[in-house]
């Protein structure tokens, strides 16, 4: 499918999602939010796509942040239908039962950060900044900044970010554990692209199972051991565990279907 703003490919079961304004550092326009909705959709009903990657376009930007120049003029009540929107989406991002990983080429502030904190995890190039600089424009994050912002570096750490509009660099971000790795810009798909072969070659089932019960952790209307329990218990059902136990009893390479 083609959009409007965002480039895709899909390569051996790895589908890139690139989105494409860098001449506004790719910041999210309604446009794009919507694209971002759509896309996903193709990622949960499209079964050749296994595993995502999410970047922007150039080497300067990941995601700049919401566009600015949409939040002229909005009532508080126009603002909240806006987060709405916006956090759905990033749930529809978190809650995929296929990995979503992140790569960020260069500056991923606000909605930018916010789009990186719902994938996965986290690569970083070593020109990526971070940083949620909403209260510079008198505003907070709408996109689920505060809650996994928090839930990332730990409260001391994403206050101070929050509230100084402050901006880290990759290696501290590596330092806080927002990111799992930086590497050069030019390795940034590949690093990517080899972690996620990886994860392509196990079982499909299993690997939704461990985005479903680790989400679980920060999901307080869910207890996460009973999450755990049933995943756990789904496997048993499935043709992928008995293909998994046999070859390595058999001492072969499992072969798993995705049932
Ligand atoms: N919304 C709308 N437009 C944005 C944008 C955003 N979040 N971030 C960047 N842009 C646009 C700029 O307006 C500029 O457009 P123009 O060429 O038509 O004037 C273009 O992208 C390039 O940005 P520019 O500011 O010239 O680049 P820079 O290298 O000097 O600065 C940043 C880079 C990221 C530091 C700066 O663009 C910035 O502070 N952006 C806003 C970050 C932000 O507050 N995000 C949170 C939003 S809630």
């Amino acid at each position: 499918m083609a959009y409007q703003t965002l480039l895709t490919s899909l390569e051996n079961g790895i589908f890139t999602i690139t989105i494409n304004r860098p001449d506004k550092l790719n910041a999210l326009n309604r446009d794009v939010m919507h694209d971002l909705d759509e896309v996903m959709n193709e990622v949960y009903n499209n079964a050749a796509i296994r595993s995502v990657i999410i970047t922007g376009a150039g080497p300067k930007s990941f995601v700049a942040g919401a566009d600015i120049s949409e939040f002229i003029g909005l009532s508080g009540e126009e603002g909240k239908l806006l987060a709405k929107k916006g956090q759905d989406i990033f749930f529809k991002i978190e809650n995929a039962p296929k990995p979503v990983v992140a790569c960020i080429n260069g500056f991923a502030l606000g909605g930018g950060c916010e789009l990186a904190m719902s994938c996965h995890f986290r690569i970083a190039a070593e020109n990526a900044k971070f940083g949620q600089p909403e209260v510079n424009l008198g505003l907070i994050p709408g996109y689920g900044g505060t809650q996994r912002l928090t839930q990332l570096i730990g409260k001391g750490r994403s206050l101070e970010l929050l509230m100084s509009a402050g901006m880290i660099d990759a290696k501290t971000a590596l330092q806080y554990g927002l990111v799992n790795y930086v590497v050069p810009q030019e390795e940034l798909l590949g690093k990517a692209i080899s972690i996620l072969e990886i994860i392509n070659s196990k079982a499909p089932l299993a690997i939704a199972g461990c985005i479903t019960t680790a989400n679980a952790v920060f999901d307080e209307s869910n207890n996460g051991f009973e999450v755990e329990r049933n995943e756990f218990a789904k496997c048993f059902g499935t043709e992928d565990m008995k293909e998994g136990t046999s070859a390595f009893l058999e001492k072969r390479k499992a072969v798993f279907q995705g049932k």
